[in-house]
């Protein structure tokens, strides 16, 4: 047998294991727990990192990984220190470190072909593409929404939708997509001019994430640093509510925090000089620090959106794919009707938006374009790992493990107030978050007692562990986080 043949069939016999319930290990082989053996970094990583810093900006790196000797929950690095990661590649792996299942759709024909002849799925899609969308990422489309533009990243996906929004908002000013554009507005288009470049905008939220390209920077309203020295959009940015914790204990003060919220949005989106065509909203603000709202904001902006005949666009880039214990984070709100747009990607791997609304196609081909338009290859990725989200039950998995992790951390809450404040998530899976006074050290600490963790905003540590994480790995986690509170 081949090597590759070899590691296929290491990986289907691995894949076709499938625990009964969920307190039997996912990965049986997975290390039993941390595994230290230097300080983080060791000799061999700052060695690494030393040559890559000739090469590659390593400012911002965290640590360097060996991701072949990673696996499952385990993130490994040169040194042999394995760490139990609860980050994740900032929340975009789903389902562990060489993953059977993955590894096995990764060697298939199917899958060497995606990659080697990638199509311009615009112009000449491949055979079976339909095939793909529809065992894949239309499988689990959220409800009410049956098509789908696939692209690169988040912040591609976002700007997909806000230019789908704009055209939408535009055609329906001029009467119908039977109405063609005026020679004024072709021209003056060209020159970046109204009416043919519109004074229309995109309305976000106080400390939103949307991105780091043009248009999604100019809705993304979390850090400075993201923003500064890029020419922005004029455009609205409305308050996110500034909730107390835990939501149900304040819900009169967070009620009324919300309404004032609303009052606000609906105003700028009456008196924005450059109209909204569309709010943008995350489930639970993310890069921003873990900021929640309850359901009835969100569906307080769905009522608005449609008094006012604006889109509703929902950025499940981070909070989709099960880590919420919902596969869409936006199913805990019980809308009545389904967001305009939901856009995607980190653990689906691939990248793009939902809709329903068939208007929302442009009217003319090559408005909504690019060479790729997406990727077979991560649209097949995203087929694999929604199958072994099926397989394990691992949206159930996220939300029965998170509830038992956050009943450990509001123990450590209690055990160590001045450590864990302001601790959310609840009913949230394992998208749980808290503020610590010393978050920097603490995500620092952390390594040293074997947990990769991140932080969110300027001083929340926020756990977003994969859909694998079990109530064994919660253990570890607690045990860790309690090492570093006594030190
Ligand atoms: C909610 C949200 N939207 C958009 C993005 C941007 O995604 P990307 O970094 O893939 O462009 C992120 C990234 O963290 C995000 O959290």
């Amino acid at each position: 047998m081949s090597p590759i043949a070899l590691r296929r069939h290491y990986a289907s016999a691995a894949a076709a294991v499938a625990p009964e319930a969920t307190e039997q290990p996912f990965f049986p082989d997975e290390p039993a727990g941390p595994i230290l053996k230097t300080e983080i970094p060791g000799p061999q990583s700052v060695k690494a990192i030393e040559k890559l810093g000739k090469v590659f900006d390593t400012r911002s790196l965290n640590m360097m990984a060996n991701y072949q000797r990673s696996y499952g929950n385990y993130i490994a690095d040169l040194d042999g220190n394995v760490l139990l990661d609860v980050y994740a590649q900032i929340a975009s792996i789903p389902v562990g470190y060489n993953n059977p299942t993955l590894l096995l759709a990764a060697t298939s024909p199917e899958m060497a072909s995606a990659i080697i002849n990638r199509p311009a799925l615009g112009n000449f899609p491949q055979h079976d593409w339909a095939d793909i969308l529809e065992s894949g990422i239309l499988k689990v489309a959220p409800k009410g929404l049956n098509q789908v533009f696939t692209g690169q990243s988040g912040s591609d996906a976002n700007e997909l939708a806000y230019k789908a929004a704009f055209m939408w908002k535009r055609q329906h000013q001029r009467g119908g997509a039977h109405i063609d554009f005026t020679d004024h507005e072709i021209s003056s288009s060209m020159t970046n001019q109204s009416p043919g470049a519109p004074e229309l905008s995109i309305l976000s939220f106080t400390s939103a994430f949307h991105g780091r390209l043009f248009g999604s920077l100019s809705t993304t309203r979390s850090k400075a640093i993201h923003k500064l020295d890029i020419p922005a959009f004029d455009w609205p940015q409305a308050p996110f509510p500034v909730c107390k914790y835990p939501l149900d204990q304040y819900a009169a003060e967070n009620a009324a925090e919300e309404q004032r919220c609303l009052d606000e949005t609906e105003r700028l989106i009456k008196e924005w000089h450059n109209p909204p065509a569309a709010v943008v909203v995350e489930p639970i603000q993310s890069e921003g620090g873990d900021n929640h709202a309850s359901p009835n904001f969100f569906k307080g902006l769905r009522a608005l959106t449609k008094k006012h005949d604006i889109l509703f666009i929902v950025d499940e880039v981070q909070t989709g794919v099960g880590a919420t214990g919902k596969f869409w984070a936006h199913e805990h709100w019980g809308l009545e009707t389904p967001p305009d747009m939901v856009t995607f990607s980190k653990k689906a791997q691939t990248a793009g938006y939902y809709f329903g609304n068939s208007e929302l196609r442009p009217n003319k081909p090559y408005r909504q374009f690019n060479t790729w338009m997406g990727d077979p290859a991560r649209a097949i990725l995203f087929r694999a790992i929604i199958q072994e989200i099926e397989r394990l039950n691992l949206v159930e998995n996220t939300a029965v493990t998170g509830q038992y992790l956050y009943e450990g951390l509001e123990r450590l809450a209690q055990r160590y107030p001045s450590e864990v404040k302001n601790l959310r998530g609840k009913g949230q899976g394992t998208f749980i978050a808290w503020d610590s006074p010393r978050r920097d050290e603490v995500l620092k600490k952390a390594k040293s007692v074997g947990v990769n963790v991140g932080g969110s905003g300027a001083t929340a540590v926020r756990l977003r562990p994969m859909l694998i994480f079990q109530k064994h790995h919660a253990d570890l986690l607690l045990e860790g986080l309690e090492k570093i509170f006594k030190s």
